[in-house]
């Protein structure tokens, strides 16, 4: 065994660092624990940043779950859930390179992202971001609605609950930040101060750089007035919390245009005398001045400053004129000190920028031009990319309207963003593809239009949802088993279907061919094998040639990694397999009617932030929408999405969303405008100036399924 041996000065550091209550240094935990360190030299690894986390103040409540259950979340299903490209604009350059919209739930997308295995993002983001700004829905219980009153996206989830489901994402975005990344989270009072203590947690308090507070649209101060007295006072601004990967990474500076007075004129200010300066070389005597405390500069400057003041003064004697004509005459580079009475002061030269600190009311927070409510302004996030560099990659999960996105791409850098709302979708890609048209960022010539076009694109699918509440389809199997059929309205029948065809697994059959269910109660099958060609060809050998016509598969979309096929069975007769597929969340969305492992709390927090689910269909929602004097009217919409009880929806009740187009181009949808199925007629019309022939729409059914873009009829 290793001996320990300690030197006088190791102990004094040692009971230093105690009193202190801080961290020994880390060569003297190599002398104290000599044989657990040649165990690390052997392999082993061990995380400081992890004993300093362990110190901090937590976070208890109700469902909270360990990192590491957490993060094998991401692995439970041994592969991740595929990319799918839906759409691509503009052409990459060498590097391959496009920037993403991802529609999905973001949990599903970090996962995918963390794992690292599909070919669209593989070694491409994980470890990669350099910075992630999210504005996650501020848990407050409200609904946002679009500049029209439609209602987009709601923040219902609250409690525990949310603070949870914020956390876990942290912990995946933690991980798939670079070493010298960080990231901004916006958040208002609701929850802000939990969320402060999580992300102490999560990214440590090390690595805790500012509390930053952003304005939050007109102050409601007035409203106050017809109270004789008050409860409360109004909220002005909402929080930003700014945190590291490591704590020794240090970023480029963020400034601001200086007031219209500081760029004509320069200012005289205190040469700052302070501790943090205390070295010998900064302690000396100043124009008469000579204090404990150590000068903010070093001798050289300080009296390099001070000659080009008195040579300045001899100067203008003769010539009146200003400092800041001197100054400017002369290179605009001198540096100058006085002595002002008891003051020594240095002169700050006009400036067109100066550097801010974590009050960010001087601009606005929100902004009104893609009607996307909660859009946060472009200048907000221009003053937070201004730390990292041009290509760099920025990610926001929770893109909303895509102001992380556009901004981004204005300044340069790559981007990720992320919704699952087909709304924020649209409306994202309307913004970037349109981005040549929108104001320059800046402040200088407010109207200046930025004129660029995007840089290339794809929008794509995370195709499938989360995992993370499978339920004990061991114990409820049959429920399983009625559920799905009653999902695509298949009736189930007692029959002897495995006689009939020599295979397990069929438990009904649709206008005479079988269905058979994939047995996701086996964990084998719901975390290992995945219906793929081989699949459906060892179905056919089974069969022996009992199986022609059309096959059916219910079957999860994250268990499948094909499509429908055609193939031969052993007679050569053709069989069509058609893949009735469902993404695992409507599993989620229907466990309240079964008993479950993991019991939710209450019926409004089955799904994580907001509930999303979605049906992948081969038969497309239909829609057809004529012109009218006053707008347009659907004349016709169909969905084959069945509602609890296992019904088909009647007239427009299976309608979310209506997304309008007025001038379609028959490539891309460039989204004008959204109706949410609430807000139309029971006769389906809608009022809108500007329609057209060429105007078209697109229909979004309640489960999220879209229609292709029909023009007017
Ligand atoms: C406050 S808004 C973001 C606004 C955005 N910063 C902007 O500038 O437009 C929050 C967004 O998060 C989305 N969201 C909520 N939960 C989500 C989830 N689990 N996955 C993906 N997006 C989600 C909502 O649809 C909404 O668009």
């Amino acid at each position: 065994m290793s001996r320990i041996s300690l030197e006088e000065s190791d102990l004094k550091r040692l009971f230093d660092a105690l009193n202190d209550s801080v961290e020994p240094p880390e060569e003297l935990v190599a002398k104290l624990f000599p044989s657990f360190m040649e165990k690390l030299a052997a392999g082993g690894k061990f995380d400081f940043e992890a004993l300093n986390r362990i110190r901090i103040p937590t976070l208890e409540y109700a469902g909270k779950r360990q990192e590491g259950v957490i993060l094998a979340g991401a692995v439970l299903l041994g592969q991740s859930a595929p990319l799918q490209i839906l759409r691509t604009f503009g052409e990459p350059g060498e590097d391959g390179w496009r920037n993403l919209i991802v529609q999905g739930d973001n949990l599903q997308f970090l996962k995918t992202v963390f794992l690292n295995q599909d070919p669209l993002i593989k070694d491409k983001v994980k470890g990669k971001v350099k910075l992630i700004y999210i504005d996650p829905p501020f848990g407050t219980g409200d609904e946002y609605g679009g500049s029209g009153g439609e209602e987009s996206y709601t923040a219902k989830i609250m409690g525990s609950e949310f603070i949870e489901g914020i956390r876990e994402r942290l912990v995946f975005l933690r991980e798939i930040l670079s070493e010298e990344g960080c990231i901004f989270i916006r958040i208002d009072y609701h929850f802000g101060h939990y969320v402060k203590i999580v992300m102490d947690e999560v990214f440590g308090n090390n690595n805790f750089r500012n509390e930053i507070i952003v304005r939050r649209g007109q102050s409601k101060a007035g409203f106050f007035k017809q109270f004789e007295k008050i409860n409360s006072i109004a909220v002005a601004y909402d929080t930003i919390f700014w945190y590291s990967k490591r704590p020794e990474t240090r970023f480029l500076k963020i400034s601001k245009d200086a007031p219209d007075d500081d760029r004509v004129n320069g200012k005289w200010m205190n040469l700052i005398k302070s501790k943090a300066y205390d070295r010998p070389t900064m302690k000396y005597e100043l124009l008469g001045i000579n204090k404990d405390a150590p000068w903010m500069w070093s001798k050289d400057r300080s009296f390099k400053a001070v000659d080009n003041y008195n040579k300045y003064i001899e100067f203008s004697r003769h010539t009146h004129e200003s400092l800041e004509e001197y100054w400017n005459k002369t290179g605009r580079a001198l540096e100058f000190v006085r002595r002002n009475n008891n003051q020594i002061q240095y002169w700050i030269p006009p400036r067109d920028q100066v550097l801010v600190d974590n009050n960010w009311l001087d601009i606005t927070g929100y902004s009104h031009q893609t009607g996307y409510p909660t859009e946060n302004s472009e200048e907000l996030l221009f003053r937070t990319l201004q730390i990292t560099e041009p290509d760099d990659l920025i990610f926001d999960c929770f893109g909303g309207s895509g102001t992380t996105a556009a901004v981004a791409d204005k300044l340069d850098r790559r981007w990720i963003t992320c919704d699952f709302g087909k709304h924020a979708i649209y409306t994202m890609q309307k913004r970037l593809l349109n981005i040549a048209d929108s104001k320059a960022l800046g402040q200088e010539k407010p109207s200046k239009k930025y004129s660029l076009p995007p840089k290339p694109l794809a929008v794509v699918s995370v195709g499938a949802y989360d995992f993370s509440r499978v339920m004990d389809l061991r114990k409820n199997k049959e429920a399983y088993i009625a559920f799905v059929l009653a999902l695509f309205g298949i009736p189930r029948e007692e029959k002897d279907f495995a006689g009939k065809y020599r295979l397990d697994g069929i438990y009904a059959e649709k206008d005479g061919d079988p269905v058979e269910i994939f047995p996701v109660w086996e964990d084998d099958y719901l975390y290992h094998v995945r219906l793929d060609e081989d699949y459906l060809k060892q179905i056919l050998i089974q069969s022996r040639g009992r199986i022609r016509g059309n096959y059916r598969i219910i079957v999860p979309e994250t268990c499948t990694i094909v499509g429908d096929l055609t193939l031969k069975n052993q007679s050569g007769e053709p069989v069509s397999f058609k893949l009735l597929k469902f993404p695992y969340k409507i599993l989620e969305e229907a466990s309240r009617n079964f008993s479950l492992e993991e019991q939710p709390n209450s019926p409004d927090n089955i799904n994580n932030l907001v509930s999303s689910v979605g049906f992948y269909f081969h038969d497309d929602v239909a829609v057809e929408a004529r012109k009218t004097p006053g707008g347009l009217t659907l004349s016709r919409f169909s969905t084959p999405i069945v509602n609890r009880e296992g019904k088909t929806y009647e007239g427009l009740e299976g309608l979310s969303l209506v997304l309008i187009d007025l001038n379609y181009d028959g490539k891309v949808f460039n989204l004008h405008k959204a109706v949410y199925g609430k807000e139309i007629g029971e006769d389906g019309g809608i009022g809108l100036e500007g329609v057209t022939e060429k105007t078209a729409v697109i229909a979004i059914d309640r489960h999220g399924n879209e229609s292709k873009p029909v023009y007017m009829k």
